[in-house]
């Protein structure tokens, strides 16, 4: 698993193969020898379930059928095989916080039938707590009178996971699943499953402190693991807002529940008070305190972390923590850098291999994502609300991946800098950044240290210079990592070893430079 390296695909977005617009199986498919040639193992699939598509798939309505703007069964089944025949394993994600309010069970819940309205959390009243996508967390249904908890949109109802029989329905969809030969599970915001016993409000915040990391959650995972035989496959585990404690339970060594663990503290370095929809400069000196405190702790614990800048959820870094202009190249290569020298399962969001940037989009007509559409509705009129959502729009990453120059008709316009930013013009440049990141993935099958090697942060006065230590037996990895547009003083007597500008530097780190010094490794 240490040197395994994780690539996310966000197949609406990915490739089109028949030209409606919507990325499709068959497209994923077409890029497997792209894949296997940058030296992926597994592929993170995001939904592709039967799915009314209001949360772009993380709200099912069939488990186990293929959402037709897809593809079909016999697609999937094709991508397995063909992945398998170049070592690539494919990873579903699996969303059982919550269903579709077109889930048969929950309209069979709202038809009146009590077995599935205990699938479902109902209660004759609400409490006040927030749904993450903004107003309240509950619904009301007039004709049974009672209300609904949706932890996300209202068109995502939380299942109940203390009934027993919701239990049986998850491992069934993961047998199916693992029959057909998917090698890798995640589990999306997993560590909210377990509701407390009694609900009541929050008068300190939205609610979560009650339900992020519930009280059953531990027995529920291991449950769902033991009873499917998952130990053998790759799974991760989505974490929202949770704490080191837990996180070494989900993934140590001592428990086994899962393989690992995605967890976003250092992604809401930029959020004022936790405040997502405020705008604020990126808190450095928070980040690299978080950084050491989770690889360190992590490391204490025996667990282990998936390691990410990019998803489909959040803005694409080098636009939040790089520079879109005169240091695109360096600052992407010097963050791409950061990740896959730290200890634990480096995760590539499509595009990111090539620096893709944030959309940029000018117009609320432009956007899709239900949290941003309704954002906008909440957001204050008298703030720039199109400018809080360029910078924090989870649109910015899902835009068409950008595999060449041409600006495709799709269902999220393809960002125009297309023209410049793209597959065909980095896969021959030796400098570019894809082929930075094929080396950063060769480096992590060819050194023991850097999928293996303990990890330590080094103090430092500048917030701006990072520094992080590796080591395994005598070698010793050294790491600087420049996070800004200015030269940064540094000193190291060990040899240069690897780094994102074509020589070493001198007595200074340039601008978003990394250098990477070793001690017996060549
Ligand atoms: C996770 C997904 C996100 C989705 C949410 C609700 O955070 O990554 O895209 O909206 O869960 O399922
Ligand atoms: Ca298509």
């Amino acid at each position: 698993m240490y040197d395994k390296v994780v690539y996310q695909i966000y197949p609406k977005s990915f490739k089109d193969t028949n030209g409606d617009g919507f990325g499709d199986i068959k497209g994923i498919i077409e890029k497997l020898d792209y894949l296997s040639w940058l030296g992926v193992d597994y592929l993170w699939l995001t939904p592709m379930y039967l799915s009314p598509e209001n949360d772009n798939g993380y709200d099912i309505s069939n488990y186990k059928q293929i959402n037709p703007q897809y593809g079909s069964m016999e697609d999937l089944e094709e991508l397995i095989k063909q992945a398998d025949k170049l070592n690539i394993g494919i990873m579903m994600d699996m969303v059982f916080n919550h269903t579709s309010s077109e889930h048969p069970w929950f309209k069979q819940a709202l038809a009146g039938d009590k077995y599935y309205q205990d699938y479902y959390i109902f209660k004759d009243e609400p409490t006040n707590w927030e749904s993450k996508f903004g107003g309240s967390a509950w619904e009301y249904i007039e004709n049974l009178d009672k209300y609904y908890l949706h932890l996300f949109d209202k068109s995502q109802p939380d299942l109940n996971w203390d009934n027993p029989q919701v239990r049986e329905e998850v491992k069934n969809i993961i047998l199916f699943w693992k029959e057909k030969g998917i090698k890798g599970f995640r589990f999306d915001v997993i560590n909210l499953i377990s509701k407390p016993d009694v609900f009541r409000d929050d008068n300190e915040g939205d609610g979560r402190r009650y339900y992020t990391d519930g009280p059953h959650v531990h027995d529920y995972i291991k449950e769902i693991v033991n009873d499917t035989g998952i130990e053998d496959c790759i799974t991760v585990g989505e974490m929202s807002s949770t704490s080191l404690d837990n996180c070494i339970k989900y993934s140590g060594s001592k428990t086994k529940e899962l393989a690992m663990c995605f967890n976003f503290h250092h992604l809401k370095i930029d959020y004022p008070n936790n405040q997502k929809w405020v705008l604020a400069k990126p808190d450095l000196k928070q980040m690299k305190f978080l950084f050491k405190y989770w690889q360190e702790g992590m490391q204490a614990g025996d667990a282990w972390s998936a390691l990410f800048w990019c998803n489909h959820d959040q803005p694409r870094i080098v636009s939040r923590l790089g520079d879109e202009g005169k240091y695109w190249m360096e600052s992407a290569k010097m963050l791409a850098t950061y990740i896959h020298f730290l200890r634990g399962t480096p995760y590539i969001y499509q595009g990111e291999e090539i620096g893709m940037t944030n959309a940029h989009f000018k117009s609320i007509d432009q956007y899709r994502d239900v949290e941003s559409l309704n954002m906008y509705q909440l957001l204050d009129k008298n703030e720039d609300r199109l400018n809080i959502l360029g910078e924090r729009s989870r649109d910015n990453s899902r835009t068409p991946m950008q595999w060449d120059t041409k600006i495709r008709k799709s269902w999220i316009e393809i960002n125009p800098n297309c023209k410049n930013i793209n597959v065909e013009n980095q896969i021959h440049n030796e400098d570019s950044i894809l082929n930075y990141y094929r080396k950063l993935i060769k480096l992590r099958k060819t050194y023991p240290i850097i999928a293996k090697g303990n990890v330590e942060f080094i103090d430092t006065k500048d917030d701006e210079l990072v520094i992080y230590k590796r080591f395994l037996d005598d070698d010793v990895l050294i790491c600087f990592y420049n996070f800004s547009d200015k030269n940064l003083e540094f000193d190291c007597d060990l040899n240069y070893f690897f780094g994102n500008y074509i020589s070493a530097p001198s007595n200074f780190l340039r601008p978003y430079e990394c250098a990477i010094y070793s001690k017996g490794i060549y």
